[in-house]
């Protein structure tokens, strides 16, 4: 570990950063793994309008949040990605304090991945589209299977390469950098969406699933209910009650 000072550990991740990705990466997981259950359809919708949710404030966040959450700081070209995957393989890897050019590239692909498995999920809700509809959403969920592995895999590579345990930074914030440090962690923020979050999935179980009735219920009424549960923001559903 370096003991120079512009090397020293700094806050890169904010804190709305950190719960978005892990708020993200459970509601996949949760997602995926009920996604068979016809019992807990609501509770997979649940989790997929979270993702939908957690994906609109990242796409908001990715303009207004703390330096090394924008996008404008991990905008890297395709040639940039290919020549730090290069540096990478012969362990001479750049230094970078956000996001690393070939890593940006899986947070794009993690985003629009997302979106497509939610639009096309809840088209397959509101039964458009049909047979071809739901092979589209489950070929969208399987796609995140090998890019969040990619994902894993250059983790993991870029955590040996540099001596840096990055999955900590994930949940400290802090980093070795070799830049300005990112910022406040603006913890309001970061607590509301997780307060947020947590008030969707409470009132939804509460309430037995009124944003997701059960997929033969939905059918029955022909997604009458299901459309006043529909929003997106998970943040304004207690208003509704
Ligand atoms: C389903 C599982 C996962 C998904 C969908 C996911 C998705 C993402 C996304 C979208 C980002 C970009 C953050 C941003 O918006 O700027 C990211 C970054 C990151 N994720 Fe994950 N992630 C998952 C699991 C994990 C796990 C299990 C770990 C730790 C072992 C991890 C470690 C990291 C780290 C360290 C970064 C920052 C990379 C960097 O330093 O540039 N992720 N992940
Ligand atoms: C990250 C988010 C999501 C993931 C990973 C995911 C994954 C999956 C998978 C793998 C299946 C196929 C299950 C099977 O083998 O039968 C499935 C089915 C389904 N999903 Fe999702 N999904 C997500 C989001 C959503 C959303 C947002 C909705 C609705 C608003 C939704 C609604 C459905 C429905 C209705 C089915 C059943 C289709 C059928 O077989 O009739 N999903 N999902």
């Amino acid at each position: 570990m370096s003991g120079s000072n512009d090397k020293a550990h700094k806050l890169v991740w904010d804190l709305p950063l950190r719960i978005f990705h892990w708020g993200l990466a459970a509601s996949f997981v949760g997602a995926y793994v009920l996604s068979e259950s016809e019992r807990l359809r609501n509770v997979h919708v649940m989790l997929g309008y979270t993702v939908a949710g957690l994906i609109a404030f990242r796409l908001v966040w990715g303009f207004v949040g703390t330096k090394y959450s924008r996008f404008s700081s991990f905008a890297f070209g395709p040639l940039a990605a290919l020549r730090y995957l290069k540096g990478l393989a012969t362990r001479s890897p750049s230094e970078h304090t956000g996001h690393n050019p070939a890593g940006s590239w899986a947070v794009y692909a993690i985003i629009g991945l997302a979106a497509a498995t939610c639009v096309t999920g809840y088209m397959n809700f509101q039964e458009i589209g049909g047979d071809a509809l739901e092979e589209l959403h489950e070929a969208f969920a399987n796609a995140w299977l090998v890019v969040v592995g990619l994902h894993l895999v250059g983790v993991l590579a870029s955590s040996i390469a540099h001596r840096e345990n990055l999955a900590r930074a994930m949940v400290t914030g802090y980093k070795r950098g070799v830049a300005a440090a990112g910022g406040s962690a603006r913890p309001l923020v970061g607590l509301s969406l997780a307060t947020a979050v947590l008030a969707f999935w409470t009132w939804t179980l509460a309430t037995g699933g009124q944003v997701a009735v059960d997929a033969g219920q939905a059918s029955e009424s022909a997604g009458a209910a299901t459309e006043s549960g529909a929003d997106e923001h998970d943040d304004d559903e207690d208003q509704r009650g």
